[in-house]
């Protein structure tokens, strides 16, 4: 313990102000040292648990520990259910879940340890057996009195358990997704991806960081590599580094910060504007564009990627569904172009097409046709039909940087245009819609604000019920991008100037996880690959170009992105 505390002192205690998000440290030692270890540790921020407690609160009953009791101490955590409790001592489920309840009254916290043994899990149990371990020990237990906040569950494969044989991180990955499964179905998928799960069973110094990096690993439950202190400070370290990209339990806290994750550059392209990033479910291809340098982009994960010049500025695609066109071969590729002066066709998967540029087919003239406005930011809503913002061309230019002069408008399967707002803007941006299709979101760069609308599904419909999402924090520079919803409805903001994606709740617009990119100007995102669950950014010069890609954690994915529908009666002219 004096060691323990020796190497915590100077740089473990956190604070508000800390910019690191520092792991929560709790030891566990044996009853008769408690009060010892409460002493020894104090000014550490270490905490101390205990590693049971009876089934009483009240009453003779001799030689058992009550929570009540545990509390008084100052103790702050209690471990429940570990896996030499349940086989030596015979403890069931049902005593388990007494025991969390009572911990949880006594406000403290639980570690509720869950695990299969060696031949549970070669029958291929290991899913039944902690989705049952999970439900009864926490039965009746109500996700909204904050009780939530209070509980971690350690996974712990028995088999693991003081053996040396370690799981491998994929293995543990796999049972904490089964926990947060189970977790999900007792409490809802929000309550579980906050719910930390703890991995056990031999994790020394050289397994930690490793194990750290799975996105469903929150922390460790250390025994044997415990008992040495300066083995367990360098697990603990291990912690530090891995938890910028993991959650903690008191995200649930207003003060919290968000959950940080980092993007990589996957294709080095030195795009001027990076726009418009789509992912194709159909070509299994990610298109994007680059707007004054008028190309459009396309890449399948594997192959070099490659761009198609269109010799017009290009404000934004979508993929294309023709209804004429019955063989799949002939729609692959297919994309429509906002030109800088008309919507076009063009194909970019088609024999012999890469690195042309022969520019593509006309299909209708664009909104507003004027020198002051073009085509920006756009996204095909659930119906097929595209939605287009334009830009203020001057804008940037600063000349009539408060003139509203830029609309919104719907393209529909007939080629017919429509406005969607009476009123104009500058710079347009944000477009998308979440899974049922009856809101957009969308936001005028310069304002800095980011709203959602009811969105018209019937033809000849406004957009209507305006209502403030977000507005980007004033210590942040720069303005919201391109934006995608998820699967949960959440909003990820490319924030252009800041070097970040912000993922907003628009039900409260809290921000609860952020994307670092290592340049300062994202342009927009969007989910893809093959199970929608990498987040890909565009970005711009002058110190980015390049197209970004983060894989989510917490089984987060996004959307499929509706094709936009042409009526095979329309004629191309
Ligand atoms: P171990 O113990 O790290 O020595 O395997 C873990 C535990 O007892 O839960």
């Amino acid at each position: 313990m004096k060691l323990i505390a020796a190497n915590f002192i100077h740089h473990r205690t956190t604070t508000k102000e800390d910019t690191t998000i520092l792991p929560e440290v709790v030891v566990f030692p044996p009853f008769p040292y408690l009060t010892t270890a409460i002493a020894l540790l104090e000014g550490t921020g270490i905490k101390v648990g205990a590693q049971n407690v009876g089934l009483e609160t009240k009453g003779a009953f001799t030689g058992e520990v009550a929570a009540s009791m545990i509390r008084s101490l100052g103790c702050d955590y209690v471990m429940l259910g570990h896996s030499e409790r349940r086989s030596l001592y015979d403890e069931i489920d049902a005593d388990i879940n007494t025991k969390v309840k009572l911990c949880l009254k006594e406000n403290l916290n639980v570690i509720l340890c869950v695990g299969e043994t060696e031949e549970e899990y070669e029958n291929e149990l290991l899913r039944s057996v902690i989705d049952m371990q999970l439900k009864k020990g926490l039965m009746n237990i109500q996700p909204s009195s904050g009780d939530l906040d209070r509980i971690v569950i350690a996974y712990e494969p028995v088999w693991a358990i003081g053996t040396g044989k370690v799981a491998t991180p994929e293995q543990a990955q796999i049972a904490h997704v089964a926990v947060r499964q189970t977790l999900s179905e007792i409490f809802g998928p929000n309550a579980a991806r906050k719910i930390r799960i703890q991995y056990g069973g031999s994790v020394t110094p050289a397994s930690i960081d490793d194990l750290m990096s799975m996105p469903d690993v929150d922390g460790a439950l250390v025994g044997g590599a415990s008992l040495t202190a300066d083995s367990f400070t360098r697990i603990v370290d291990g912690g530090v580094v891995s938890l910028s990209s993991t959650f903690s339990s008191t995200t649930t806290m207003p003060n919290v910060r968000p959950k940080e994750l980092t993007a990589k550059e996957c294709v080095t392209t030195k795009n001027a504007l990076g726009e418009s990033p789509v992912w194709s479910q159909r070509d299994q291809c990610l298109y994007w564009i680059s707007a004054q340098e008028e190309e459009v982009w396309a890449w399948n994960l594997q192959d070099a990627p490659y761009r198609r010049l269109m010799g017009t500025v290009v404000g934004c695609i979508a993929i294309l569904n023709e209804d004429n066109e019955n063989d799949i071969n002939d729609q692959k590729g297919s994309l429509i172009v906002a030109g800088e002066k008309a919507f076009l066709k063009i194909h970019m998967m088609s024999e012999g097409t890469r690195d042309f540029s022969s520019g593509g087919t006309v299909l209708c003239n664009r909104p507003e046709q004027t020198e002051a406005t073009r085509p920006n930011d756009g996204r095909v809503d659930r119906q097929g039909r595209l939605v287009i913002g334009m830009y203020n061309n001057y804008h940037r230019a600063g000349s009539s940087a408060g003139e509203n002069n830029a609309g919104l408008y719907r393209l529909n399967s007939k080629l017919e245009l429509e406005s969607l707002l009476d009123y104009k803007y500058r710079v347009s941006n944000c477009i998308c819609f979440p899974q049922e299709g009856d809101v957009m979101y969308f936001c005028d760069t310069p304002t800095r604000k980011v709203y959602a609308f009811d969105y018209p599904k019937e033809e000849g419909g406004k957009l209507s019920n305006r209502r403030l999402v977000w507005t980007v924090p004033a210590n942040l520079p720069g303005g919201p991008d391109g934006a995608q919803v998820d699967a949960d409805g959440f909003l990820w903001i490319a924030l252009s100037g800041a070097g970040r994606v912000m993922r907003v709740d628009p039900s409260t617009g809290r921000v609860d996880m952020v994307v670092h990119l290592p340049v300062d100007c994202p342009t927009s995102c969007t989910f893809g690959g093959p199970n929608l669950d990498e987040l890909f950014i565009t970005t711009r010069g002058p110190d980015g170009g390049g197209l970004y890609r983060v894989k989510m954690p917490y089984g987060i994915k996004g959307l499929a992105e509706p094709e936009f529908f042409v009526d095979a009666n329309v004629n191309d002219e």
